[in-house]
């Protein structure tokens, strides 16, 4: 049984959202119903309310507490709106910003609307936030045109609701575990203007602290120059540089899971200049340092009952052997291994296919979005906190 927000708002099919209070009453699930001023000109909360077998609460901020699940259906385009650009103007819209679980929509409105490039943009921005949309569908709309923008059933809406709480959502396997994830690429400067810096877009580890968050963990992000988004719900640090990440890795090294997918530079200028180096005809000679492995710092440090992943980005003929090899220097638990010599995965691709190398073996993980990959390490991370 899941706790369930259930958004409705002002369209004609707000009707067929009592049809969805009931088929989700009748599987076991909770459900609380925020109506907007909009949807209460088509039905009354009151009906709502007595589907989901509740009294209307006098506590105003009932609709604040936590919740499994948040789902909007219908959806209208300036609800649709008002989410992407996080408002929070009425109870649903405050509901919305505080709730930090999954988000499922069933948008419902005339053609035109869907397909105009405001709500085009509406939509995708909450789709990159993680969330699901069912629908619309093709059809006979309420004001006599036919295209897409029709509400999916409530047949439908309710199995995507059991889809989504099956997967990752409800069960929260993660929760009350602190996770550290770092993502992107270090950049180590040559002057006030140039660096040193590599092709990491930080997707995959976005993608990570987005799916350890969605199970539930306390998760922060090591954000090294990310060309994506932070998700929303992870604690944010800025770590631009190798050594702005070893100092707050370091700071963190208690996390329960740790996962370090940030290109690390292993090499930064010895000496930066301290202001932007002017052109001249003679050659510039740049002599490079080291940098700390923080990895392998964490691994000599490492506490018991803590899981430890790193990534290893090589070509495909020595680099698997080389990912074994670093496993076990680093004193890492799981090791992913992607082959950057492939131009259609990995670097600054939203795609990845890798070998997972841990205690339990090695296994190829098929090409798959970075989510689904992300979903997959966590599994075996999963795996290895259940062990101990
Ligand atoms: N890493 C780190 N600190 C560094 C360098 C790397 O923590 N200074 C971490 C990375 O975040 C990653 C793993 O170590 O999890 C990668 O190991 P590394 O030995 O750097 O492998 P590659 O960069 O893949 O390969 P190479 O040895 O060829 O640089």
């Amino acid at each position: 049984m899941a706790r369930i927000l259930l958004g409705v708002t002002g369209g004609i099919a707000a009707y067929k959202a009592c049809t969805l209070v009931r088929l989700l009453v009748r599987a076991g699930h909770d459900v609380y119903p925020i109506l907007t001023a909009g949807a209460e000109r088509f039905v009354s909360a009151e009906t709502f309310f007595a589907l989901a077998r509740r009294a209307q609460s006098d506590d105003p901020y009932q609709h604040l507490e936590h919740a499994d699940l948040l789902v909007v259906a219908p959806l209208t385009a300036n609800t649709l709106a008002r989410l992407a650009h996080g408002l929070a103007d009425d109870l649903l819209t405050e509901a919305a910003l505080a709730h930090d679980g999954p988000l499922l929509v069933a948008p419902a409105m005339n053609v035109r609307m869907w397909e105009h490039a405001a709500t085009r943009a509406n939509a995708e921005t909450l789709r990159a936030r993680g969330a699901v949309f069912v629908g619309p569908e093709d059809g006979e709309l309420a004001e006599g045109e036919v295209g897409v923008g029709r509400m999916a059933e409530p047949e439908q809406i309710a199995l995507a609701i059991e889809a989504l709480l099956a997967g990752s959502g409800k069960e929260r396997p993660l929760r009350g575990r602190r996770v550290l994830v770092s993502a992107g690429g270090t950049r180590e400067p040559l002057d006030t203007v140039r660096f040193v810096g590599n092709r990491s877009s930080g997707r995959m580890g976005v993608a990570l602290a987005e799916e350890a968050r969605r199970r539930g963990a306390e998760v922060t992000l090591l954000a090294a120059n990310l060309a994506v988004q932070a998700p929303a719900g992870v604690t944010v640090v800025e770590t631009p540089t190798a050594a702005d990440l070893e100092r707050e890795a370091l700071a963190r090294a208690d996390a329960d899971v740790i996962v370090m997918t940030a290109a690390v530079a292993d090499y930064r200028p010895a000496r930066p200049e301290a202001e932007k180096r002017p052109k001249g005809a003679a050659p510039w000679t740049v002599r490079l340092e080291p940098t700390s492995d923080v990895l392998a710092a964490l691994g000599a440090g490492r506490r018991p009952n803590q899981v430890l992943v790193g990534f290893a980005a090589d070509g495909a003929e020595s680099g698997l052997d080389r990912a074994r090899q670093k496993r076990s220097a680093k004193s890492a638990d799981i090791f992913v291994f992607n082959d950057v010599s492939r131009s259609d995965i990995g670097f600054d691709s939203l795609e990845n296919e890798v070998v997972l190398l841990s205690n339990g073996g090695e296994r190829h993980v098929p090409k798959a979005a970075k989510s689904e990959i992300a979903a997959t390490v966590l599994d075996e991370v999963e795996r290895i906190l259940s062990e101990q």
